[in-house]
């Protein structure tokens, strides 16, 4: 059965949770839509996990359209969401609903994600009348890192609290599918949920949120730069890697890999034929 927003809005009415991990490529996709996974989002942590930048910011439309096409390609059945890359909403509404599209149109998105809270729900109302689903993300949004100095914590005094619960109401009133909350203290999450009507996705948000999101390299231990609180490794991925890395190389020096079950065969007669030929 195919998975969309419906799958969200029916897991919220039953009390379910739902599922979401980040994908960037087709095989990984694949992998994660065999697993059963609810959504796959396709995010601009791309530039960390995949292109080794040290922030989101470089990311492109390009590069969000190309893996985004890959992962659908992956996962036909599984609702993808790709982010709207740092400049592609910020600049004009119109610049951004161009840009949602293109992300549908060329990247075979399902739904688009954007950063930010009150600020940005004019950018939600028009791509949701553009009948493009919108996913919120509010908390820490690491595409504001220059702005905020720094990845911390968000809503930990009561104004800010108060002002992460109103950005919450505001997007669902723009029109957004769902919210995630990132790195947001979990009595907070847990309330910001309860008061919506709309999905929470948690990330670092605790257990009360309506879902939960990890980078699928850092559930897996393939991302070793930093390991933030809430990251549990689910399999040492990262480790069975290089041992394999480090067993083919040891077997390409020693001559034992390839084995003769790995080789083509020749014909004996024109294996002779050849050596005589070529002495
Ligand atoms: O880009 C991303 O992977 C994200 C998640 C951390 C929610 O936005």
């Amino acid at each position: 059965m195919k998975k969309t927003i419906n799958t969200y809005r029916e897991a919220k009415a039953n009390g379910e949770k739902v599922t979401m991990i980040t994908a960037y490529d087709y095989s990984t996709a694949k992998l994660e839509e065999e697993a059963g996974v609810d959504s796959i989002l396709v995010g601009d942590s791309l530039g960390n996990v995949m292109l080794g930048y040290e922030d989101t910011i470089s990311v492109t439309m390009e590069d969000m359209i190309h893996h985004c096409k890959a992962v659908k390609r992956g996962a036909p059945n599984t609702l993808v969401v790709c982010d709207m890359p740092f400049m592609s909403y910020q600049t004009s509404v119109y610049d951004a609903v161009v840009n949602a599209g293109r992300l549908m149109k060329e990247g075979r998105a399902n739904a688009v994600k954007l950063e930010g809270g009150k600020e940005v729900c004019p950018v939600i109302k028009a791509i949701t009348d553009a009948q493009i689903p919108v996913c919120a993300h509010i908390g820490l949004t690491p595409q504001a890192i220059n702005a905020f100095g720094g990845y911390k914590v968000q809503g930990k005094s009561l104004d800010a609290a108060k002002k992460l619960i109103e950005d919450a109401l505001a997007v669902q009133e723009a029109g957004a599918f769902a919210v995630v909350l990132e790195c947001v203290p979990a009595p907070l999450a847990t309330l910001i949920t309860e008061k919506l009507d709309i999905v929470t996705i948690g990330i670092g948000a605790g257990n009360g949120t309506d879902g939960q999101v990890l980078v699928y390299a850092d559930m897996l231990a393939m991302f070793s730069d930093y390991k933030p609180k809430f990251v549990k490794h689910f399999a040492n991925v990262g480790e069975e890697m290089k041992k394999g890395f480090k067993g083919y190389i040891d077997e390409v020096k020693a001559s034992s890999y390839p084995a003769e079950e790995h080789e083509y065969k020749l014909d004996d007669e024109i294996t002779e034929e050849l050596k005589k030929l070529y002495k």
